[in-house]
Parts: structure tokens; sequence; C-alpha cells
């Protein structure tokens, strides 16, 4: 799918599908005015109708035979003028790609919205059609026969349209980067959607170094030995029931002067989690897959980071384990010491996530990080509180939190703060140990942040509960069933405003 910039009037464009934005009641538009007379007053007829007037997700096509260069005009409703958002022009985009894609047409050409010359070619614009149209060609097809595949054609090519010559070169710019952001978006999907069977924690190992070799990135891994011998025993006791080894992936993007302190990105990467000895109950278990979500969206915004060369320094941490039951795994009762020092009571064995991290922000603090940002698959009570339609996020500096809130705007990717007090803290004490790994049914995802608290006291934090977000069984206008990638939008849209958080 080859993807350009073109400054061309959408009437004039030769193409099999022209697809125009058009905003809540402004069919009055010149353009529109225009194109209803070639139409002969078809559009005139549709708002008459009440068929279409522009509301969000509205769409209409006419195949308009004769009277213009283009084969087909989708319209599409961007909603009201006042409420646009980057992340309307995103899914109307998503949209049109969906239809073309079932039509089997072969190119197609964008004007998003269409809006007099002026807004019409602003490079945030392209930008978002861009990633618009790249997210929703996405599909995970890696197991489908080959005439599967086939039978699912994306178009050769498509042509994002300007008004203005002048903003061409930004327009090209913002396609570029949008292109670099998706790729990175794409690996995380990837990631997530690959099977149990395939996805070992070493597999995960092996993706980030393949990333780290197609770019600039640094890439550590410590392995059973290393992490033996500091004393990840938290990580180590969820792993010991797994035949598969586990590993800390570490990444690194030097992109900002040599002593400015790294912001660290901690992902949860439990590559299944069956519940241990506390099993899951069987229907969805297969979803499990995707709990290294967090993981992959650390992976996929280092990528980014560095095609994107963000001037700063980052760093990716990345604690990969297998959560099984088994005659050598960890049991209820348990009593981990994790590499904090800090004793932990495992009450339940699926309670695995917090335990990992645990140990994965105390190893962040070697590199002594301005602040530190986690994501994780971590509790069902999460999609309970928020549903699929947002992250839950939590931390201990409400300027880092009200920042990643604001990159949850732009990104769409959307964020919602649960709170934080400690007299949540009283759920996880234990009689035998510093903590216990489980607070109950009550504020369930309050209490996994309340456990991971313990162990980020000594900078900025922010925890990101993306359970409900990482992972869709419906289709979405630019996000497909399966892995979504979330996170690496969010990030990046957080990384490139990072001062904001300062
Ligand atoms: N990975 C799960 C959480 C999860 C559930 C993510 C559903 C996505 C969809 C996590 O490891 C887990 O099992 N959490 C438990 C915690 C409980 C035992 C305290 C949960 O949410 O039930
Ligand atoms: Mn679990
Ligand atoms: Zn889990």
């Amino acid at each position: 799918m080859d993807i350009k910039i073109r400054k061309a009037s959408p009437l004039e464009i030769k193409t099999a599908c022209l697809v125009i934005g058009v905003y809540e009641k402004k069919l009055s538009e010149p353009l529109l005015k225009e194109l209803d007379q070639k139409l002969g007053g078809l559009l005139r007829q549709a708002k008459r109708n009440g068929e279409f007037i522009g509301k969000t997700g509205e769409q209409i096509l006419f195949q308009p035979v004769g009277h213009l260069p283009a084969e087909r005009v989708l319209l599409i409703g961007l909603g009201p003028e006042v409420e646009t958002s980057l992340e309307k022009i995103r899914q109307a985009a998503g949209s049109a790609m969906q239809l073309v894609t079932g039509k089997k047409l072969g190119q197609v050409a964008f004007a998003l919205p269409l809006d007099a010359e002026k807004k019409n070619g602003s490079a945030a614009h392209i930008q978002a059609t861009a990633e618009g149209v790249l997210l929703a060609s996405y599909r995970y097809d890696r197991f489908l026969s080959e005439e599967a595949r086939g039978s699912r054609k994306l178009p050769k090519s498509v042509t994002l349209l300007i008004g203005n010559a002048r903003e061409k070169h930004a327009c090209e710019s913002a396609l570029e980067k949008a292109q670099k952001l998706c790729r990175a978006v794409i690996l995380a999907r990837d990631l997530v959607n690959a099977p149990g069977n395939i996805k070992s924690p070493a597999y995960l190992v092996e993706q980030a170094q393949v990333a780290s070799k197609e770019s600039s990135l640094k890439c550590k891994i410590l392995g059973q030995k290393e992490l033996v011998k500091e004393g990840f025993g938290a990580l180590l006791g969820v792993a010991q029931g797994s035949v598969r080894e586990p590993y800390l992936i570490v990444l690194e993007h030097h992109g900002g002067s040599k002593n400015e302190p790294p912001v660290a990105l901690v992902g949860k990467g439990v590559t299944f989690d069956s519940g241990g000895i506390s099993l899951k109950p069987g229907e969805k278990m297969d979803e499990m897959k995707m709990d290294m979500a967090g993981g992959a969206a650390v992976i996929g915004t280092m990528l980014a980071a560095a095609l994107l060369e963000l001037p700063i320094n980052l760093v990716g941490i990345v604690p990969t384990v297998e959560n099984m039951p088994s005659g050598t795994a960890y049991r209820p009762g348990d009593i981990l010491t994790s590499l904090s020092g800090q004793t932990i009571e495992v009450l339940n064995t699926d309670a695995e996530g917090r335990l990992i991290l645990a140990d994965a922000l105390t190893y962040a603090k070697r590199y002594e990080p301005k602040l530190v940002i986690d994501l994780a698959t971590l509790t069902g009570a999460c999609i309970i509180a928020l549903g699929h339609q947002a992250t839950a996020i939590l931390g201990n500096d409400q300027k880092l939190v009200q920042s990643l809130l604001n990159a949850g705007e732009t990104s769409g990717e959307r964020l919602w703060q649960l709170p934080l007090w400690d007299d949540y803290d009283q759920q996880i004490k234990s009689d035998v140990a510093d903590v216990k790994n489980t607070g109950g049914r009550p504020a369930g995802t309050i209490t996994a942040a309340a456990f991971l608290k313990k162990f980020a006291s000594d900078f900025r934090w922010a925890h990101l509960d993306i359970a409900g977000t990482a992972w869709r069984d419906q289709n979405l206008p630019y996000i497909p069933k399966g892995g979504t990638g979330v996170g690496v939008r969010l990030l990046v849209a957080f990384l490139q405003d990072l001062d904001a958080a300062n």
C-alpha cells in the first residue's frame, strides 16, 4: 500500500473512491454545493430524507458515473465542527478504509475534512488520516492460508489530498511520522496476537532484539542465572511453574544529552497467564495470551522513540514469564523475597503481574529515572470499573498523571484516574510478610496499584491498567479485533510533550 500527498482539488481527481469528510449540517460548503450540482441534487435529497447530514459515523456512497473523474464518492460524517478532534478524523479514515477494502477497490483518495482550502491540508489532519488508514488496514493473518490471506485486498495506492501546495512539505513529514508510529503500534499488536505456543518469554526477547537491530536501540537481557544472582525473588517465584525460562528485557534509547536522567517505562510481560495453582476458569482462558500487552506497548514505544528520533533518554524494562501450574509452581501461602528486600505473602498465584512488576520497578531505580510509568493488563476489576473504553491510571504524582491524561485525549487512547489514597493500604497488610499480593474483591484495581506503590516510593510514578483496552473482541473503525497495541500512541504523545510533566 503506497501512500502519498497530493495537492489537487477533490472534484478533479481521478480515483476509484473519493472520501470526503463532512461536518454536521455543513452541506452548504462551496465544494459540497459544487459536488451536489455534479450529482444532480443527490446530496440535497439525502439531506432532505435525513439519510446524511454529517453526523459522526454517518456514511453515504455515490457513483457519479460520468459526472466526476472519481468513480465513487464516499461522504463521511465528522459530527459538529465545534466538537472536531483528531480522533474523529482517525475514525473516519478507518471506517472509510474498511469500506474501500471490503469493495476491493485499488485506489482511494482522502479529503478529511473538506472545509475550504485552509484547514484541509493541515499536517495534523494528514497525520490523523494516515494513522486511521494504516491502523485500520492491519490484520493478524500470519497463520491463515495464502488463499484466505489473498482474499482480502488492500488498495494499492492511497492519496491524501491537500488544498495548499505550501503545506506539502509539512504534510509529507506528518505522513512519515504516522508511518513510523504505526509501524511500532503494529509491532505491539503482532506481539499481543501471537499465540502462546509461539510466544514464550524467549520469543519476546528475540523480538526485542530484532527491534533493536532494526533501529538505534540498545538491548540488554538478564536470563535466569542473572536474575537469581541479583535476587529477583518475586519474578522467579511466578516463573518457577513454567518450563520456559524467564527474562528481564532492557531496551535503551539515547536521544537526549548524556547526563539527562531517563524516563523509565515498565511493561508486564506474562506471555500466558493460566492463573498458576490458583487456576483460572476455562472460559476465555485463551485470551490470556495477551497478558504481555504492557510489555508489547513498552517494546513498541521504544521502537517508535528510536524511529522518530525523540530527543530524550528512555529505558524500557519488560519482565517476562509464563504463569503455569505444575509440580514446581509457586503456591498460595508461599512467601517470596523481592529484589527490594520486602517480603510478599502470595495468597493467589493469579495475582502474578504485580509480583513481576515489583521487581522490575525496583530494577528501574538503578537508572535514576526522572519518572517511571508502568503498563499492565493487571486486573479483571479494571474491566468491571471502566469497561473497554478507558485505561485506568493511578500514581503518586498528580502532575505526571495529568500529563498522561492529556496525552490520552490527544492520542484517542483515553485514561481515567482512580484514587490511590493510603486508606487502601490496609487491605494488603499481611500477618506474616511485609505485604500480601491480593486485597480482596473491593477496589481490585486500586489495591493492585497500592501494592505496586510500595515498590515505587523512590520516584515519580504512574501505573496504567490496560486490562480492558489491550484486547478487543469487536472491530472498531481503526482497531480490528484482537490486540489493540494500546499504549504506544499514548506514550509517544506523552513523550513528545514531556516538558509538561516536569
Ligand atoms: N492478567 C490478569 C488480569 C486480567 C483479567 C487481564 C482479564 C485482562 C483480562 C491478572 O493476572 C489477574 O489474574 N488478576 C486477578 C487478580 C486477583 C487474583 C487479585 C484478577 O483480576 O482476577
Ligand atoms: Mn493472573
Ligand atoms: Zn496476569
